[in-house]
């Protein structure tokens, strides 16, 4: 090997010390308000969301028929948080050991060098900018279903907002195909070279409240996690209140066959029904701005995961208890169990505390991202001074803007599906990479001080590694349009390394 190649393969590898990455911390000019009751806010309103409202019906009935987990939903509830509560025990130790923000980014810079460090970084992004995108696409189908609630009061133009300024262009290619409309009645189209054309479907709600968010993170994240803490509240009582309602119609005859697809059906309903688990990560992203976190991340962290997989069950029993599978929505399954029992105000009220769900998932991933680019930014990956702190309310606002127009361009035109599916790849990825790390630290720093410890390590790690690990080559496996983005997505990041960030990182330092 030549000295050049020799040198920049030392670089690619360096790694930054532990104690580097917690004196900068300390210097940071984020402010520490965050306590453990913020934590588990942060980390409810992250966790809670899509997958419990919507993703739900698929799981139980499957994308197509013959494959849904039917019941046996609650199984592949079980190992969905199982393989997350392996990665959550892994995020706890380091993140108690190591609380500065940036989450896998920072961990993996300690653990195995720059170069794996940026590819982490890049990869978290799929999991917080993306999944932000989904659920803001999301967020509008839920604003269309609660106007709908109002119709009789709600002006026409609001309650029949145009199909393509909700980005559904889907429906209106399925309205045009059923009943042979022109689809250039229906939306407009931009002419481009060669004949070809580009139809413009745009989400102007998503747009809405992404910029409102935006604001608010920029004002402080404090008062951001407050709004999250009174969302958080209503979504709990609304899921809460569907399980207590919903449990005296319960037939247990409904139950029965308990798992119609068998195995498959358990597994493919666990592929989906992972999404409802991402977020509870975000608490550690939020690392540098906690008092005391230490003690406060790892229980945040179990905390969260622990209740929510009780909730889900919960849901799940009642859900497919009250209405026989065939019965069951996939758009939004609680509200229509709830119709379907004769409670039809109560389907209204389902939907308030989905958008408020949503409201704050997105939420929490904004301020992961920005906490997460802050982080990559510091160590000169990317230019530096996207990094300046507001004056007054002390939040990277350059920053907060610039991930709110990532996810403002993306939920203009992607898909949901493809997103949501990007996203788990992303979390999948940084989750084995987490159960990597803890076992690397446990040779390369045996004495540092771990106020947590995962239990049973190296087993736990392990089997974090390989449940994750199955999950990615089931789906690279399975084909579809979103493994080759996630591949797209790995090279563009190797590229961007390759072309600024190695010689940026060289000369700034
Ligand atoms: N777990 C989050 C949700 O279900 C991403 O929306």
């Amino acid at each position: 090997m030549n000295i050049k190649a020799k040198e920049i393969l030392i670089n690619m590898l360096s790694k930054k010390s532990t104690d580097d990455f917690i004196n900068q911390s300390s210097e940071s000019e984020l402010k520490k308000t965050l306590n453990i009751f913020d934590l588990l806010i942060l980390g409810i309103s992250a966790v809670v969301g899509t997958g419990i409202f919507t993703i739900i019906g698929s799981a139980i009935v499957g994308s197509q028929a013959g494959t849904g987990a039917g019941t046996a939903v609650i199984i592949s509830m079980l190992i969905a948080a199982l393989a997350s509560l392996f990665s959550a025990l892994a995020y706890s130790e380091i993140a108690a050991m190591i609380p500065v923000a940036g989450s896998a980014y920072t961990f993996t810079y300690v653990t195995m060098g720059e170069f794996m460090a940026w590819m982490v970084g890049w990869i978290l992004m799929l999991e917080y900018a993306i999944g932000n995108i989904t659920v803001a696409t999301a967020w509008t189908g839920y604003l269309v279903q609660l106007l709908k609630g109002f119709k009789h009061i709600l002006p026409d133009f609001i309650i029949n907002f145009p199909l393509w300024l909700r980005n559904d262009f889907r429906s209106i290619y399925a309205m045009c195909d059923k009943y042979g409309w022109d689809v250039h009645d229906k939306m407009p189209f931009i002419n481009l070279p060669f004949g070809k054309e580009l139809p413009v479907a745009v989400n102007i709600p998503a747009v809405f409240i992404v910029l409102v968010l935006t604001i608010l993170l920029i004002k402080g994240v404090k008062e951001s996690t407050r709004l999250a803490g009174i969302m958080v509240f209503v979504n709990l009582s609304i899921i809460i209140s569907f399980v207590a309602v919903g449990a005296k119609y319960v037939a247990p005859d409904n139950w029965i066959p308990f798992a119609p697809n068998g195995f498959e059906g358990i597994l493919a309903g666990t592929f989906i029904i992972f999404f409802a688990y991402i977020g509870f990560d975000a608490i550690s992203t939020a690392a540098e701005e906690t008092k005391n976190p230490q003690r406060d991340l790892p229980w945040a962290i179990i905390g969260t995961l622990v209740l929510c997989t009780l909730l889900y069950i919960s849901v799940a029993l009642v859900l497919t208890g009250i209405i026989p599978m065939s019965d069951i929505d996939t758009q939004a399954p609680l509200a229509h169990a709830m119709r379907a029992i004769g409670k039809n105000w109560y389907a209204g009220a389902i939907s308030v505390g989905a958008l408020c769900a949503l409201t704050s998932v997105l939420l929490v991933y904004q301020l992961g991202t920005t906490r997460i680019l802050f982080a990559i930014a510091r160590d000169n990956f990317l230019p530096k001074n996207i990094m300046k702190i507001h004056k007054t309310f002390k939040t990277p606002h350059i920053i907060t803007w610039l991930s709110a127009v990532i996810v403002i361009l993306g939920s203009l035109f992607m898909d949901l599906n493809i997103s949501a599916e990007l996203c788990n790849y992303g979390t999948f990825a940084s989750f084995v990479i987490i159960c990597i790390e803890v076992l690397i630290l446990r040779k390369t720093e045996p004495k540092r001080y771990r106020p947590f410890k995962v239990p049973f390590c190296p087993l736990f790690p392990i089997l974090g590694i390989l449940l994750c690990s199955c999950f990615m080559i089931y789906k690279g496996l399975s084909g579809g349009a979103s493994s080759l983005y996630f591949l797209i997505w790995v090279i563009m990041g190797l590229a961007i390394y390759i072309l600024y960030g190695y010689k940026n990182k060289r000369n700034s330092d």
